[in-house]
Formats: structure tokens, C-alpha cells, sequence
């Protein structure tokens, strides 16, 4: 018998994966795991040190430098890079394309793998990101592909990213969300796509409250 739950949340760029996620695990009492915030770091230290992003070379290179590290603090994830917290930070949109580029590279995936596994091997999880159901917890108890509609999705993100003052416009979100689904569902190394043992859950016609409901239902049914 597997001693701890672990739930796979994957799905696309702004399906509301991490929100509804983090809220249904508050509710199940579960710790929640945003992997993305991992390549957000790995993303973050290449933009800052001015690394080619087109070169998976260059990249593999400085991984030895990079250290990220994922701390519950008060039950709430923060990233850190290299002992600085920078949870804050790596939620730019120019991080979120960095965190795309670096995604794709095979020895970034492979560097990350048993930190994602150690947080499921010693707690109850609920663990979001693109590969978690294919990948990184193949035999995870409950997996969910999480999707909506781009548009809706953009507009969730646009809404977002306003509310937290960054300049932007809805073509531009819509425009970055389509190249990361691409880049995220079109790369070699474990790329986005729906396990085949995993529940689709469309949220396009959901709010926030109801999406949370029907995720943690369909964890419910399965436990
Ligand atoms: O979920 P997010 O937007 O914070 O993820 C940032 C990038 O990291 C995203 O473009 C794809 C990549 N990612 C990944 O490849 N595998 C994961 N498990 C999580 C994120």
C-alpha cells in the first residue's frame, strides 16, 4: 500500500492548475507543490547571468551553479535560488518564457526529478506542473488534466498579472500562453499531454469556487 496520497495536477499555461489546486489542498489538508516555480528558478538565474536561451548547451553549462530549493513556510511554498527567496520575482512574464525555454532543455528535467519526487516521497501531495502524471509520479494516486479554453485562460492570466500592476495587454498574454503551450506540448523530453489514466477537467464554464469543488470531488471519488 502506497503510505502517502500523491495528486498529479497537470495541464496548460493558465488553466488555474496552481490557485485551484493550493485551495483544494488547503481543503484536504494536503501540501501543495507548484513544480513550475522550479523551472521558474533554473529560468530566472539564466536571465539574470545573461545565458542564450536558444542554446540547450549553454544552459546545461551553468546548472551545476543553479540550487533551487522548494521551503514550506506556514504551509506556503516559497522558491529559493541559491539560498535567496524569490518567489516574487519569478512570476514575470519574462521569467515565465525563460521557465519555458529552459523547460525544454533534457538535463534541466532530469536535474529537477528527485527533488519533485523526494516532496511526494514524505508527504501527502498535491503536486502541479506539466509532466507530474506522465513523469514524475507515474503512479500517483489521483491524476487530473486541468484545462480551459486559450482565451478564457488568457484573460484569467491578463486579469492577474493587472491586479498585480504589470504593464500588459490581453493580445500579448493570449500571444505568450499560445508559444508556451507550444513550446510545452512540442518539446522531446516529457511534454505536456494528458496521462492516459488521468480525469480531463475542463474549467471553461466554471468559476473559481466550482473548480475547486469539482477537483476536489474527483479526488474524493478515487481515494
Ligand atoms: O506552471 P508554470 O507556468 O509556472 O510553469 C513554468 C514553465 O515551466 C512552463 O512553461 C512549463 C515548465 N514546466 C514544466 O515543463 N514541467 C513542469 N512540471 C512544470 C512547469
Amino acid at each position: 500500500m502506497k503510505p502517502y496520497v500523491s495528486v498529479a495536477v497537470d495541464g496548460p499555461v493558465g488553466a488555474g492548475k496552481s490557485s485551484i489546486a493550493r485551495t483544494a489542498a488547503k481543503m484536504l489538508g494536503y501540501i501543495y507543490v507548484d513544480t513550475g516555480a522550479l523551472y521558474r528558478a533554473v529560468g530566472l538565474y539564466c536571465h539574470r547571468n545573461g545565458v542564450d536561451m536558444a542554446q540547450p548547451d549553454a544552459i546545461a553549462s551553468v546548472l551545476p551553479e543553479i540550487h533551487p530549493e522548494i521551503r514550506l513556510i506556514d504551509g506556503t511554498q516559497h522558491i529559493y535560488l541559491n539560498k535567496e527567496d524569490v518567489s516574487e520575482e519569478i512570476r514575470l512574464p519574462e521569467i515565465s518564457m525563460a521557465a519555458s525555454a529552459v523547460s525544454a532543455v533534457s538535463a534541466v528535467r532530469a536535474a529537477l526529478l528527485d527533488l519533485q519526487r523526494n516532496m511526494a516521497k514524505t508527504n501527502n501531495v498535491i503536486m502541479d506542473g506539466r509532466d507530474i502524471g506522465t513523469v514524475v509520479l507515474p503512479d500517483a494516486t489521483v491524476k487530473i488534466f486541468l484545462t480551459a479554453a486559450p482565451e478564457i485562460r488568457a484573460k484569467r492570466r491578463y486579469d492577474e498579472l493587472c491586479a498585480k500592476g504589470v504593464q500588459t495587454t490581453f493580445e500579448e498574454v493570449l500571444a505568450d500562453l499560445n508559444t508556451r503551450d507550444y513550446n510545452d506540448s512540442h518539446r522531446e523530453t516529457a511534454p505536456l499531454k494528458q496521462a492516459d489514466d488521468a480525469v480531463l477537467a475542463d474549467t471553461s464554464a466554471l468559476d473559481f469556487e466550482q473548480s475547486c469543488e469539482l477537483i476536489c470531488n474527483i479526488i474524493k471519488e478515487r481515494l
